[in-house]
């Protein structure tokens, strides 16, 4: 029988979202710490076997759409084999990933035949020398192609996630909010969150009422409806256009109220929330003798233990962007 996972405050939990590891080949300056600092030892990591098993449990608690993220998900070995195991298990009706689209140009065949439904990309400049000097790279054109073949391949919708930071990147929102006139594409502007150590903007003013403003010159926007599998941005069109615009605005308008997600992160912890730090210990569990029904509580435990919405008056949150996986 098909069980729903709810949270203490009547929240459906249906969408997991799985770092697979906390490694990446850019160093995007407001994600990564100027100063060195510690990855996850590969032991410490769940394997493809275990992660395949932890699925499988959400999935019979009710999980239905799972993300794969990072650091960036394909720079780990054997992702699209992966892929192809995850969407052969029966339950799960939508499977997508969150990635830089540096490493994958050529695999956009192959990852829509081993399964995968949808594809969201990181993309914060359309200026090459600029997105060198954002992710430390000058990998723009790659991106570019990654970004033409899923959108040739039909892994559609195809979402460019550009996360707006003051004086670095906020005169470029008219030109990624244009490519949506001729392009089926869904360009996603994310108010910066204050997470681990990045340089980011400590406060931003590319906030959402002074972004709708802007867009707003360019055309009448339309609202457009959630649909079932939906992620936390408010969606948009702007008249005549054969894209989307969607607002991530978790800082002036959390979305918490719709909230409907955990996060696994690589090393083996369900995270309720991506602005606390609170987690639950599930490695110990897996690596020990644990049978499902026990991995299947802590599922549950990491649901009730959700809050009611994010709390950053004050602090931000200490563990790193790449280890929770966004
Ligand atoms: P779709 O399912 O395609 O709508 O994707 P998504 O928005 O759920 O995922 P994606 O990985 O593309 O994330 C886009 C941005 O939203 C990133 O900056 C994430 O950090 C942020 N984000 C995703 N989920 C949450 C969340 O639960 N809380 C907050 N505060 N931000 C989130
Ligand atoms: N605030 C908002 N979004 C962020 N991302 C990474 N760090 C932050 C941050 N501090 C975005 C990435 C990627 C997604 C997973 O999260 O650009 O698109
Ligand atoms: Fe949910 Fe936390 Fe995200 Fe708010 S910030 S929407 S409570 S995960």
């Amino acid at each position: 029988m098909t069980q729903t996972l709810t949270d203490s405050y009547n929240r459906t939990i249906d969408y997991l979202r799985i770092s697979v590891t906390d490694r990446c080949n850019l160093r995007c300056s407001y994600c990564v710490p100027p100063t060195p600092f510690a990855h996850m030892n590969h032991t410490d990591i769940l394997s493809y076997e275990e992660l395949i098993r932890l699925v499988r449990v959400g999935i019979s608690l009710g999980i239905r759409k799972v993300r794969l993220t990072g650091g960036e998900p394909f720079a780990r070995k054997g992702l699209i084999g992966f892929i192809r195991e995850l969407s052969a298990l029966e339950g799960l009706e939508d499977l997508a990933v969150t990635t830089n689209g540096t490493l994958i140009a050529d695999e956009m065949k192959n990852l829509k035949e081993a399964g995968l439904t949808r594809i969201n990309i990181s993309l914060d400049s359309l200026r090459p020398e600029r997105f060198a000097k954002i992710t430390g790279k000058d990998l723009f054109a790659e991106v570019k192609r990654t970004i033409e073949g899923a959108l040739k391949t039909g892994l559609n919708p195809v979402k460019i996630n550009t996360v707006l930071l003051d004086g670095i990147n906020g005169d470029e929102l008219e030109d990624f909010a244009r490519l949506t006139f001729d392009h089926p594409v869904h360009i996603r502007f994310i108010e910066y969150m204050p997470i681990g150590e990045g340089s980011g903007p400590a406060h931003s003013e590319l906030l959402a009422p002074a972004i709708t403003r802007r867009l707003e010159a360019l055309g009448p926007l339309t609202p457009v409806h959630r649909s079932a599998h939906d992620g936390p941005a408010q969606r948009f069109k702007i008249k005549g256009a054969k894209g989307e615009i969607g607002l991530i605005s978790p800082m002036t308008n959390h979305f918490c109220a719709t909230c409907n997600r955990l996060r696994l992160t690589a090393d083996g912890h369900l995270r309720p929330c991506l602005l606390s730090d609170a987690k639950v210990n599930l490695m110990d569990a897996v690596r020990g003798s644990a049978d499902d029904a026990t991995l299947a509580t802590l599922f549950r435990h990491a649901a009730g233990i959700k809050g009611k919405r994010h709390d950053l008056t004050g602090h931000a949150v200490h563990d790193m962007m790449s280890s929770i996986g966004g």
